[in-house]
């Protein structure tokens, strides 16, 4: 009788705790591209089992890998084809895992992007993580120099370029690396409140 009173509870236990949690499946992007054993500079993170940019991902426990589902169409309806990805292995400049929350590490800022629905998705459909007060080169999209801060209210994102590539100097001047100029800043209002709005990009900092 108690046995089967805590088979029930642990069901529902679990049953409760799957609705409540979310899968994120996790690239990991650090300044060593060749071994991934660097500082890590980029997390490009998805919800598991959520249809984003034609493909879904799922998180293979027992195998310890990733199953990536590629479609033809933006609804996930049109099967492409799949592969998979080992799980915490240097591959394609980064190395990738899955987690149940979004990675959120201390001294870093957070972009949420949101489905157009938050009934039926209240969890954020990709979710990106940089560093903040670092200088740093990411790979994705262009291996761009930027250093970033916060304070209570804005993210400043400052984006480096190279001298040699614009072939004379800008009045700006370089606290990246030498050689370099403040080639843009934006502020970006960011929030605490990280709770679904429809189609919206949320920007928070994790300090
Ligand atoms: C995922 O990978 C990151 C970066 O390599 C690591 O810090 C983290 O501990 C890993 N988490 C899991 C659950 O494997
Ligand atoms: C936060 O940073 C922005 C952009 O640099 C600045 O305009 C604003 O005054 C700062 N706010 C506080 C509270 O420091």
């Amino acid at each position: 009788m108690k046995y089967q009173t805590i088979i029930v509870l642990l069901c529902c236990f679990n049953s409760l705790f799957y609705k409540t949690r979310a899968d994120y499946v996790n690239a990991y992007y650090s300044t060593e591209t060749e071994t991934c054993t660097g500082e890590v500079v980029q997390i490009l993170s998805v919800l598991a089992g959520a249809c984003t940019s034609n493909s879904i991902v799922e998180c293979d426990y027992p195998n310890n890998q990733l199953v990536t589902t590629v479609y033809n169409d933006d609804e996930c309806t049109s099967y492409a084809y799949s592969y998979n990805t080992a799980i915490n292995e240097c591959v394609a400049l980064s190395t990738r895992n899955c987690t149940t929350d979004i990675p959120q590490p201390i001294n870093t800022y957070t972009v949420m992007t949101f489905s157009d629905d938050c009934s039926q998705q209240k969890y954020p459909l990709s979710v990106a993580t940089y560093p903040l007060d670092l200088c740093y080169q990411i790979a994705q999209p262009d291996f761009e120099f930027y250093y970033n801060s916060c304070n209570s209210t804005y993210l400043t994102l400052n984006q480096y370029d190279d001298y040699a590539s614009i072939g004379s100097s800008s009045g700006s001047s370089p606290i990246c690396y030498e050689n370099q100029y403040l080639s843009s800043i934006q502020y970006i209002h960011v929030t605490d409140n990280t709770q679904c709005q429809p189609s919206e990009i949320l920007y928070t900092c994790n300090q």
